[in-house]
C-alpha cells in the first residue's frame, strides 16, 4: 500500500505488552478483531516493550518474546503488507509524548485505576512509578497516530477513557490537535476467564500455566488443560449453563472459535454431559491452533523476513509520530530546534 492510500483510511490500533506467553484471552478479546477488521483500516499493532518493564522481565526472555509475538500478530493473520507493526522501544515519541502527557493526567485519576490496584497487590515488592503512571503511555502510543478505533478487552475500557479525557484536556487548553478514539470492546470474549479460577480474567502472565491457554502449547497440552478445566458440581449443560463462571466460559470460547451466538452454542450442548463440550472445545482450539503454530514457525524460521517487517513499520511508524510530536511541542510552547540559525 503506497503512503497515499493508507493515508486515506482510518486507522485501527492496539498492543499487546511481551510479557508471560501470548493467551487465548489476548486472541479472543483482542487479537481476533485486529484481524477482523482490518480490511477498512491502516493497522498499527505494537509490541508494547516499554510497558512490559512496569514489571521486573528476565532481558533475554524480554528480548526473545519481542520477536515471538510480533510473529504471532503475523501468524494470526495480520497483514504486514497493508499494515504497520513495530517494537515501541523502536519510536522514541512514545516515551517522549508520554512524558508530555503525564504533565496532564491527574494523579486523582491515576489512582482510580483498577489494574494499578491489581498489580500493585500482586507485585509488592515492585510498586514503581511506572506502573502507576502507565497509562500516560497507553494514551501516547494511542494519540500519537491519531487513532480512530482502539479493539481491546474489558480490561482496557478505563485506560481507553482516561485516554479520551487526556485528548480532550489537551485539545481545550490549547486547540484541536488530537483525534479522540473510540474503543471497540467486542459483543462475545470480551473477558475470557481462567481455566483454573474462572471467577478471574485469564492472564497471559499467571504463574500457574493451567490458568490459561497460550496460543502455542501443543495439542497435548491444550486437550489436557481444557479437561482439567474447574466446573461445578452439576454434570449437564442446560440453557442457565451460560450464567455459571467455569462452564459459561467454556461456552463462550466454543462460541467464539465457532463463530456461533453464546445462546446457539447452549442450545447445541443442551442435556449433554461437560465432558462432552470439554471435547468438542478441545477439537475446536487444536484445529484453530495447529495452523497457527504451523504459520509461526515458518515465520520463526525467517528472522530476516521478520526483522524487515519490523524496521519498515517502525521507519513508518517514527515518521508518523513525530509529525504529532512536533504539533505538540509547538502548542505547548517548545522552542523548535535550529529556529535561530
Ligand atoms: P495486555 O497486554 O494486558 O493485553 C493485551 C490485550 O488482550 C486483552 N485481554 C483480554 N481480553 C479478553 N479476555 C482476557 N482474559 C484478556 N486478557 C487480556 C486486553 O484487553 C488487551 O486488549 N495496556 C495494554 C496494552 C497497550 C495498548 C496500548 C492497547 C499498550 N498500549 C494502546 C491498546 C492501545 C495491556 O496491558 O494489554
Amino acid at each position: 500500500m503506497t503512503e497515499s492510500q493508507a493515508a486515506k483510511k482510518p486507522i485501527l490500533l492496539s498492543g499487546i505488552q511481551p510479557s508471560g506467553h501470548l493467551a487465548l484471552g489476548n486472541y479472543v478479546g483482542a487479537m481476533r478483531n485486529w484481524v477482523n477488521l482490518q480490511q477498512d483500516y491502516l493497522g498499527i499493532f505494537i509490541v508494547v516493550d516499554l510497558h512490559a518493564i512496569t514489571v521486573r522481565q528476565k532481558p533475554a526472555d524480554l528480548r526473545k518474546r519481542c520477536l515471538s509475538f510480533a510473529a504471532q500478530y503475523l501468524a494470526a493473520g495480520i497483514d504486514p503488507a497493508e499494515n504497520i507493526i513495530f517494537i515501541q522501544s523502536h519510536v522514541p515519541q512514545h516515551a517522549e509524548l508520554s512524558w508530555v502527557l503525564n504533565c496532564y493526567t491527574y494523579m486523582g485519576e491515576l489512582n482510580r485505576m483498577t489494574q494499578f490496584k491489581d498489580k500493585s497487590q500482586r507485585h509488592q515488592d515492585n510498586i514503581n512509578a511506572g506502573l502507576y503512571t502507565y497509562p500516560a503511555l497507553m494514551a501516547a502510543d494511542i494519540l500519537l497516530y491519531q487513532a480512530d478505533l482502539v479493539p481491546v478487552g474489558a480490561d482496557q475500557k478505563q485506560h481507553l477513557e482516561l485516554t479520551r479525557d487526556i485528548a480532550n484536556r489537551f485539545n481545550h487548553t490549547y486547540s484541536p490537535t488530537f483525534k479522540i478514539p473510540e474503543p471497540f470492546i467486542p459483543q462475545a470474549g470480551a473477558r475470557i476467564m481462567s481455566l483454573q479460577e474462572p471467577d478471574k480474567k485469564m492472564s497471559k502472565s499467571d504463574s500457574n500455566e493451567n490458568n490459561y491457554i497460550a496460543l502455542l502449547d501443543p495439542p497435548d497440552v491444550l486437550r489436557r488443560k481444557i479437561k482439567r478445566a474447574v466446573t461445578d458440581s452439576a454434570r449437564e449443560i442446560t440453557p442457565e449453563s451460560v450464567n455459571n463462571a467455569g462452564i459459561g466460559n467454556l461456552l463462550t470460547i466454543y462460541s467464539v472459535l465457532n463463530d456461533q451466538t453464546l445462546a446457539a452454542v447452549a442450545d447445541q450442548f443442551a442435556g449433554q454431559q461437560y465432558s462432552v463440550l470439554k471435547g468438542e472445545l478441545a477439537d475446536s482450539l487444536v484445529g484453530f491452533l495447529e495452523p497457527f503454530q504451523q504459520r509461526y514457525d515458518q515465520i520463526m524460521g525467517e528472522q530476516g523476513y521478520l526483522s524487515s517487517i519490523l524496521d519498515e513499520g517502525a521507519q513508518r511508524a517514527r515518521y508518523m509520530a513525530s509529525r504529532t510530536l512536533s504539533k505538540v511541542y509547538r502548542k505547548i510552547g517548545f522552542v523548535a530546534p535550529g529556529r535561530n540559525r
